[in-house]
Protein backbone atom coordinates (compact mmCIF):
# COMPACT_ATOMS: atom_id res chain seq x y z
CA UNK A 1 0.00 0.00 0.00
CA UNK A 2 1.62 3.71 -1.22
CA UNK A 3 2.52 5.79 1.92
CA UNK A 4 0.45 8.93 1.34
CA UNK A 5 2.17 10.75 4.02
CA UNK A 6 3.97 14.59 3.09
CA UNK A 7 5.21 17.21 4.43
CA UNK A 8 3.49 20.72 3.98
CA UNK A 9 4.68 23.92 5.75
CA UNK A 10 6.89 22.06 7.94
CA UNK A 11 3.90 19.72 9.20
CA UNK A 12 3.41 16.12 8.94
CA UNK A 13 0.22 15.44 6.59
CA UNK A 14 -1.40 11.86 6.13
CA UNK A 15 -2.08 12.97 2.66
CA UNK A 16 -1.28 15.77 0.23
CA UNK A 17 -5.17 16.36 -0.56
CA UNK A 18 -6.48 19.52 1.23
CA UNK A 19 -9.18 20.84 1.39
CA UNK A 20 -9.06 24.46 0.50
CA UNK A 21 -10.83 27.34 2.49
CA UNK A 22 -14.64 27.18 1.19
CA UNK A 23 -17.87 27.13 2.92
CA UNK A 24 -17.40 23.63 3.63
CA UNK A 25 -14.60 23.86 5.34
CA UNK A 26 -16.45 26.35 7.82
CA UNK A 27 -18.34 24.35 10.26
CA UNK A 28 -17.00 21.54 12.84
CA UNK A 29 -19.29 19.19 11.19
CA UNK A 30 -17.86 20.03 7.79
CA UNK A 31 -14.01 19.68 8.96
CA UNK A 32 -14.87 16.01 10.28
CA UNK A 33 -16.14 14.96 6.86
CA UNK A 34 -13.41 16.21 5.47
CA UNK A 35 -11.07 14.26 7.81
CA UNK A 36 -13.17 11.10 7.91
CA UNK A 37 -12.72 11.42 3.87
CA UNK A 38 -8.97 11.42 3.68
CA UNK A 39 -8.33 15.45 3.65
CA UNK A 40 -4.55 15.53 4.93
CA UNK A 41 -4.79 19.04 6.32
CA UNK A 42 -7.50 21.76 6.10
CA UNK A 43 -7.39 25.16 5.59
CA UNK A 44 -10.64 27.55 7.22
CA UNK A 45 -12.64 30.18 4.95
CA UNK A 46 -10.83 33.64 4.98
CA UNK A 47 -11.49 36.24 8.08
CA UNK A 48 -11.73 38.95 6.08
CA UNK A 49 -10.12 42.39 7.11
CA UNK A 50 -13.47 44.27 6.70
CA UNK A 51 -15.17 41.84 9.02
CA UNK A 52 -12.40 42.58 11.57
CA UNK A 53 -12.52 46.19 10.92
CA UNK A 54 -16.64 46.23 12.01
CA UNK A 55 -16.26 43.24 14.76
CA UNK A 56 -12.71 44.85 16.86
CA UNK A 57 -14.56 46.02 19.55
CA UNK A 58 -16.50 42.88 20.42
CA UNK A 59 -13.44 40.40 19.63
CA UNK A 60 -11.37 42.14 22.00
CA UNK A 61 -13.92 41.90 24.64
CA UNK A 62 -14.70 38.19 23.86
CA UNK A 63 -10.35 37.58 24.11
CA UNK A 64 -9.93 39.50 27.28
CA UNK A 65 -12.84 37.47 29.27
CA UNK A 66 -11.98 34.23 27.71
CA UNK A 67 -15.05 33.72 26.15
CA UNK A 68 -13.97 32.21 22.90
CA UNK A 69 -12.51 29.73 24.67
CA UNK A 70 -15.60 29.32 26.87
CA UNK A 71 -18.11 28.63 24.02
CA UNK A 72 -15.97 25.93 22.46
CA UNK A 73 -15.67 23.88 25.56
CA UNK A 74 -19.21 24.74 26.08
CA UNK A 75 -19.29 22.62 22.43
CA UNK A 76 -21.69 25.17 20.72
CA UNK A 77 -21.51 24.40 16.76
CA UNK A 78 -19.18 26.24 15.17
CA UNK A 79 -19.67 27.88 12.10
CA UNK A 80 -16.66 30.27 10.24
CA UNK A 81 -16.57 32.66 7.84
CA UNK A 82 -18.48 35.05 5.19
CA UNK A 83 -19.48 36.94 7.77
CA UNK A 84 -19.78 35.07 10.80
CA UNK A 85 -17.24 37.16 12.31
CA UNK A 86 -14.56 36.85 14.33
CA UNK A 87 -15.57 35.16 17.53
CA UNK A 88 -16.84 32.66 15.65
CA UNK A 89 -14.08 31.84 14.25
CA UNK A 90 -11.96 32.08 16.29
CA UNK A 91 -14.14 29.54 18.36
CA UNK A 92 -14.42 26.90 15.46
CA UNK A 93 -10.20 27.14 15.31
CA UNK A 94 -10.46 25.75 19.23
CA UNK A 95 -12.80 23.09 18.62
CA UNK A 96 -11.46 21.94 14.93
CA UNK A 97 -7.89 22.07 17.36
CA UNK A 98 -9.40 19.95 19.62
CA UNK A 99 -11.44 17.36 17.44
CA UNK A 100 -9.19 16.86 14.57
CA UNK A 101 -5.93 15.11 13.84
CA UNK A 102 -4.60 17.01 10.91
CA UNK A 103 -3.02 19.81 10.41
CA UNK A 104 -5.81 22.67 10.92
CA UNK A 105 -4.37 25.95 8.50
CA UNK A 106 -6.37 29.26 9.63
CA UNK A 107 -7.12 32.45 6.27
CA UNK A 108 -6.87 35.77 6.35
CA UNK A 109 -7.41 37.84 3.62
CA UNK A 110 -6.94 41.31 3.31
CA UNK A 111 -5.00 43.95 1.67
CA UNK A 112 -3.54 47.05 3.93
CA UNK A 113 -0.73 47.03 6.79
CA UNK A 114 -3.84 48.04 9.50
CA UNK A 115 -5.12 46.43 12.75
CA UNK A 116 -6.61 43.58 11.16
CA UNK A 117 -3.28 41.97 10.92
CA UNK A 118 -2.71 41.43 14.89
CA UNK A 119 -5.27 38.50 14.85
CA UNK A 120 -2.97 36.19 12.67
CA UNK A 121 -1.79 36.18 16.51
CA UNK A 122 -5.18 35.63 17.79
CA UNK A 123 -5.62 32.27 15.65
CA UNK A 124 -2.16 30.98 16.68
CA UNK A 125 -3.35 31.52 20.05
CA UNK A 126 -6.41 29.81 19.22
CA UNK A 127 -4.65 26.42 18.10
CA UNK A 128 -4.40 27.23 14.26
CA UNK A 129 -1.18 25.26 13.19
CA UNK A 130 -0.06 27.37 9.97
CA UNK A 131 -1.90 30.59 8.81
CA UNK A 132 -3.05 31.18 5.03
CA UNK A 133 -2.78 34.42 3.74
CA UNK A 134 -4.56 35.85 1.21
CA UNK A 135 -4.01 38.75 -0.21
CA UNK A 136 -6.72 39.83 -2.84
CA UNK A 137 -5.87 43.34 -4.55
CA UNK A 138 -7.30 44.54 -7.92
CA UNK A 139 -5.56 47.89 -8.52
CA UNK A 140 -7.44 49.82 -10.70
CA UNK A 141 -5.49 53.50 -10.24
CA UNK A 142 -3.43 53.94 -13.75
CA UNK A 143 -1.21 55.89 -11.32
CA UNK A 144 -0.40 52.96 -9.04
CA UNK A 145 2.88 51.22 -10.43
CA UNK A 146 3.34 46.88 -10.69
CA UNK A 147 6.43 47.86 -7.97
CA UNK A 148 3.94 50.23 -5.48
CA UNK A 149 1.74 47.02 -5.51
CA UNK A 150 4.19 44.82 -5.00
CA UNK A 151 5.62 46.49 -1.68
CA UNK A 152 1.89 46.16 -0.39
CA UNK A 153 1.54 42.33 -0.25
CA UNK A 154 5.48 42.16 0.85
CA UNK A 155 4.73 44.86 3.61
CA UNK A 156 1.40 42.81 4.59
CA UNK A 157 3.40 39.75 4.44
CA UNK A 158 6.07 41.15 6.75
CA UNK A 159 3.48 42.66 9.21
CA UNK A 160 1.60 38.75 9.71
CA UNK A 161 5.50 37.65 9.71
CA UNK A 162 6.57 39.37 12.76
CA UNK A 163 2.96 38.59 14.13
CA UNK A 164 2.90 34.57 14.44
CA UNK A 165 5.31 31.62 14.96
CA UNK A 166 3.51 29.25 12.96
CA UNK A 167 4.40 28.82 9.45
CA UNK A 168 2.80 31.09 6.87
CA UNK A 169 1.47 30.21 3.19
CA UNK A 170 0.71 32.80 0.81
CA UNK A 171 -2.18 32.29 -1.40
CA UNK A 172 -0.91 34.36 -4.76
CA UNK A 173 -2.80 35.33 -7.79
CA UNK A 174 -1.09 34.95 -11.19
CA UNK A 175 -1.27 37.90 -12.49
CA UNK A 176 2.13 39.61 -11.91
CA UNK A 177 4.84 40.57 -14.10
CA UNK A 178 7.22 38.39 -13.04
CA UNK A 179 6.14 35.68 -10.91
CA UNK A 180 9.66 34.14 -10.38
CA UNK A 181 10.68 37.65 -8.61
CA UNK A 182 7.73 38.17 -6.99
CA UNK A 183 7.64 34.93 -5.52
CA UNK A 184 11.47 34.82 -4.00
CA UNK A 185 10.37 38.45 -2.59
CA UNK A 186 7.59 36.77 -0.84
CA UNK A 187 9.68 33.97 0.78
CA UNK A 188 12.01 36.75 1.72
CA UNK A 189 9.47 38.88 3.32
CA UNK A 190 8.61 35.27 5.56
CA UNK A 191 6.51 33.40 3.79
CA UNK A 192 7.26 29.51 4.34
CA UNK A 193 4.74 28.41 1.18
CA UNK A 194 3.25 29.34 -1.67
CA UNK A 195 -0.33 28.50 -3.25
CA UNK A 196 -0.45 28.63 -6.46
CA UNK A 197 -3.13 29.96 -7.21
CA UNK A 198 -6.22 32.08 -5.74
CA UNK A 199 -9.10 32.12 -8.10
CA UNK A 200 -10.33 35.57 -9.14
CA UNK A 201 -13.93 35.90 -9.76
CA UNK A 202 -14.73 38.50 -12.55
CA UNK A 203 -18.11 40.32 -12.10
CA UNK A 204 -20.21 39.92 -15.11
CA UNK A 205 -23.31 42.49 -16.27
CA UNK A 206 -27.02 41.51 -16.59
CA UNK A 207 -28.07 43.09 -19.69
CA UNK A 208 -31.83 42.75 -18.25
CA UNK A 209 -31.83 44.36 -15.24
CA UNK A 210 -28.61 46.95 -16.26
CA UNK A 211 -26.24 45.84 -13.11
CA UNK A 212 -23.07 44.14 -12.20
CA UNK A 213 -23.36 41.11 -10.76
CA UNK A 214 -21.59 38.83 -9.50
CA UNK A 215 -20.66 36.21 -10.59
CA UNK A 216 -19.32 32.74 -9.14
CA UNK A 217 -18.68 29.43 -11.39
CA UNK A 218 -16.50 26.67 -10.15
CA UNK A 219 -13.19 25.31 -11.76
CA UNK A 220 -12.68 22.41 -13.79
CA UNK A 221 -9.62 20.43 -14.47
CA UNK A 222 -9.28 22.71 -17.62
CA UNK A 223 -7.67 24.92 -15.55
CA UNK A 224 -5.15 23.06 -13.79
CA UNK A 225 -2.52 24.40 -16.52
CA UNK A 226 -1.79 27.52 -14.63
CA UNK A 227 -0.54 25.92 -11.62
CA UNK A 228 0.98 23.28 -13.02
CA UNK A 229 3.14 25.57 -15.20
CA UNK A 230 3.89 27.81 -12.33
CA UNK A 231 4.55 24.73 -9.47
CA UNK A 232 7.36 23.16 -12.25
CA UNK A 233 8.86 26.45 -12.92
CA UNK A 234 9.06 27.43 -8.97
CA UNK A 235 9.73 24.12 -7.26
CA UNK A 236 13.14 23.49 -5.76
CA UNK A 237 13.68 27.61 -6.31
CA UNK A 238 13.23 28.87 -2.89
CA UNK A 239 13.11 26.01 -0.34
CA UNK A 240 9.58 26.61 0.68
CA UNK A 241 6.39 24.55 0.38
CA UNK A 242 4.38 24.67 -2.74
CA UNK A 243 0.83 23.81 -2.81
CA UNK A 244 -1.54 24.15 -6.18
CA UNK A 245 -5.09 25.60 -5.81
CA UNK A 246 -6.94 25.81 -9.04
CA UNK A 247 -8.28 22.93 -11.39
CA UNK A 248 -7.55 19.95 -8.78
CA UNK A 249 -10.66 17.46 -9.46
CA UNK A 250 -9.36 13.89 -10.13
CA UNK A 251 -6.55 11.77 -8.88
CA UNK A 252 -4.80 12.71 -12.49
CA UNK A 253 -4.68 16.40 -11.49
CA UNK A 254 -2.80 15.63 -8.01
CA UNK A 255 -0.69 13.30 -10.06
CA UNK A 256 0.16 15.85 -12.16
CA UNK A 257 0.76 18.63 -9.46
CA UNK A 258 2.47 16.33 -7.57
CA UNK A 259 4.93 15.47 -10.21
CA UNK A 260 5.13 19.02 -11.54
CA UNK A 261 6.75 19.34 -7.95
CA UNK A 262 4.19 20.71 -5.27
CA UNK A 263 3.79 19.35 -1.57
CA UNK A 264 -0.18 19.51 -1.50
CA UNK A 265 -3.19 19.47 -3.82
CA UNK A 266 -5.90 21.86 -3.03
CA UNK A 267 -9.82 21.17 -3.91
CA UNK A 268 -12.37 23.70 -3.33
CA UNK A 269 -14.60 23.00 -6.61
CA UNK A 270 -14.35 19.41 -6.90
CA UNK A 271 -15.65 19.13 -3.02
CA UNK A 272 -18.35 21.39 -3.38
CA UNK A 273 -19.20 19.66 -6.71
CA UNK A 274 -19.47 15.95 -5.18
CA UNK A 275 -19.07 16.48 -1.75
CA UNK A 276 -16.38 15.61 0.76
CA UNK A 277 -16.68 12.16 -0.31
CA UNK A 278 -14.78 12.73 -3.53
CA UNK A 279 -11.76 12.85 -1.39
CA UNK A 280 -11.82 8.70 -1.35
CA UNK A 281 -12.25 8.66 -5.33
CA UNK A 282 -9.52 11.06 -5.65
CA UNK A 283 -6.97 8.88 -3.09
CA UNK A 284 -8.15 5.64 -4.90
CA UNK A 285 -7.14 7.15 -8.72
CA UNK A 286 -3.87 8.52 -6.67
CA UNK A 287 -2.72 5.26 -5.02
CA UNK A 288 -4.33 2.99 -8.04
CA UNK A 289 -1.69 5.00 -10.41
CA UNK A 290 0.95 4.94 -7.66
CA UNK A 291 0.79 0.99 -7.38
CA UNK A 292 0.75 0.63 -11.62
CA UNK A 293 3.80 2.84 -11.87
CA UNK A 294 5.89 1.00 -8.62
CA UNK A 295 6.00 4.45 -6.48
CA UNK A 296 5.65 3.36 -2.92
CA UNK A 297 6.15 7.02 -1.44
CA UNK A 298 4.67 10.39 -2.45
CA UNK A 299 8.16 11.68 -2.21
CA UNK A 300 9.71 9.58 -4.77
CA UNK A 301 7.09 10.82 -7.47
CA UNK A 302 7.59 14.84 -6.25
CA UNK A 303 8.80 17.01 -8.80
CA UNK A 304 10.14 14.52 -11.40
CA UNK A 305 8.28 16.48 -14.04
CA UNK A 306 9.80 20.09 -12.50
CA UNK A 307 11.35 22.62 -15.01
CA UNK A 308 14.63 20.95 -13.26
CA UNK A 309 13.89 17.81 -14.02
CA UNK A 310 12.50 17.30 -17.52
CA UNK A 311 14.84 17.08 -20.72
CA UNK A 312 13.19 20.16 -22.05
CA UNK A 313 13.09 22.84 -19.61
CA UNK A 314 11.74 25.20 -22.35
CA UNK A 315 8.80 23.57 -22.89
CA UNK A 316 7.27 25.07 -19.53
CA UNK A 317 8.08 28.71 -21.63
CA UNK A 318 7.81 30.81 -24.24
CA UNK A 319 8.90 27.70 -26.55
CA UNK A 320 5.45 26.04 -25.86
CA UNK A 321 3.33 28.53 -26.81
CA UNK A 322 4.81 28.43 -30.67
CA UNK A 323 4.45 24.50 -30.05
CA UNK A 324 0.96 24.70 -28.84
CA UNK A 325 -0.12 27.36 -31.85
CA UNK A 326 1.25 25.06 -34.41
CA UNK A 327 -0.46 22.01 -33.02
CA UNK A 328 -3.44 23.23 -34.38
CA UNK A 329 -5.08 21.60 -37.09
CA UNK A 330 -5.44 24.25 -40.00
CA UNK A 331 -9.21 24.25 -40.78
CA UNK A 332 -10.87 23.02 -44.49
CA UNK A 333 -13.27 25.97 -44.79
C1 LIG B 1 -17.65 29.23 -2.62
C2 LIG B 1 -16.17 29.47 -2.49
C3 LIG B 1 -15.67 30.09 -1.36
C4 LIG B 1 -14.30 30.35 -1.24
N1 LIG B 1 -13.83 30.99 -0.12
C5 LIG B 1 -12.51 31.27 -0.01
C6 LIG B 1 -12.00 31.94 1.13
O1 LIG B 1 -12.72 32.28 2.07
N2 LIG B 1 -10.68 32.20 1.18
C7 LIG B 1 -9.81 31.83 0.18
O2 LIG B 1 -8.61 32.09 0.29
N3 LIG B 1 -10.27 31.18 -0.91
C8 LIG B 1 -11.59 30.91 -1.03
N4 LIG B 1 -12.05 30.25 -2.13
C9 LIG B 1 -11.10 29.86 -3.18
C10 LIG B 1 -10.72 28.37 -3.03
O3 LIG B 1 -10.08 28.14 -1.78
C11 LIG B 1 -9.81 27.92 -4.16
O4 LIG B 1 -8.56 28.58 -4.08
C12 LIG B 1 -10.40 28.19 -5.54
O5 LIG B 1 -11.76 27.81 -5.59
C13 LIG B 1 -9.64 27.43 -6.63
O6 LIG B 1 -9.59 26.05 -6.35
P1 LIG B 1 -10.61 24.98 -7.03
O7 LIG B 1 -10.32 24.98 -8.49
O8 LIG B 1 -10.27 23.69 -6.36
O9 LIG B 1 -11.99 25.44 -6.75
C14 LIG B 1 -13.41 29.98 -2.27
C15 LIG B 1 -13.93 29.33 -3.41
C16 LIG B 1 -15.28 29.08 -3.54
C17 LIG B 1 -15.78 28.39 -4.76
Amino acid sequence: MADLRTRYLGLELPSPLVASSSPLTGSLEGLRRLEAAGAGAVVLPSLFEEDLAEEAGEVDALLATGATNAEARAGQPAQAGYGAGPAAYLSLVTQAKQTLSVPLVASLNGVSRTGWVRYAARLEQAGADALELNIYYVSSRPGSSSSEVEWHYLDVVRAVRQAIRIPLAVKLSPYFSSLANMAGQLVEAGANGLVLFNRFYQPDLDIETMEVRPALELSSSTELQLPLRWIAILHRRFGVSLAASTGVHTGEDVLKVLLAGADVAMMTSALLRNGPDHLRRVEGGLRDWMDRHGYETVDQLRGRLSQRSVPDPAAFERANYIKTLASHPTPNR
